[in-house]
């Protein structure tokens, strides 16, 4: 079934000092992580990612600053605001994505679970309008073929 976007909390283990955020693999973060890279310096205005993937999941953390995401899958539509370190917004599947009203210091830290390949991108909005209607079908299919149990 499509899992759609969800925010993850971290803890923040700060103390008097100051704040800090300590992420490791399959504990604070799904998943292993393959790739860290991040967006920062943004011009004022400016939508980045406006794409969707196949199979990659990420997890995308705002460390300075704030930013919108604007999330399309299944038959839903989402609007995350990312405006502490603390949080992260898990996204994996088929889910069109961008990233707006980025602030000047925004800096958005994205974890990945595979390297990058352009082949997983879906970056025509129609295209990914078919894929996503071609998986809504097929997984009421499956639902469909399930065996339903009754109580004795
Ligand atoms: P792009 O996917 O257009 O960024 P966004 O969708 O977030 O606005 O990526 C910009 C360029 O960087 C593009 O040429 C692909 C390249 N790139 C990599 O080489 N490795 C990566 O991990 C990412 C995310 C992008």
């Amino acid at each position: 079934m499509t899992i759609g976007p969800n925010i993850i909390h971290f803890k923040d283990l700060g103390d008097q000092r100051g704040c800090l955020v300590a992420i490791e693999n399959l504990r604070q973060i799904p998943f292993e992580i393959k790739r860290v890279y991040y967006i920062y310096g943004t011009r004022h205005g400016v939508v980045r990612g406006l794409h969707a993937h196949r199979k990659l999941r990420q997890v995308l953390i705002c460390v300075k600053g704030s930013l919108d995401i604007y999330c399309e899958y299944a038959n839903e539509r989402k609007l995350f605001r990312l405006d502490k370190p603390t949080m992260g917004l898990d996204i994996g599947g088929l889910v069109w994505h961008d990233m707006r009203n980025l602030s000047e210091d925004c800096v958005l830290l994205v974890l990945a679970n595979d390297f990058y390949n352009e082949a997983d991108y879906i970056r025509d909005y129609q295209e990914f309008l078919g894929e996503k209607e071609g998986m809504i079908h097929a997984e009421e299919g499956i639902q469909r073929r399930s065996p339903s149990y009754s109580k004795h």
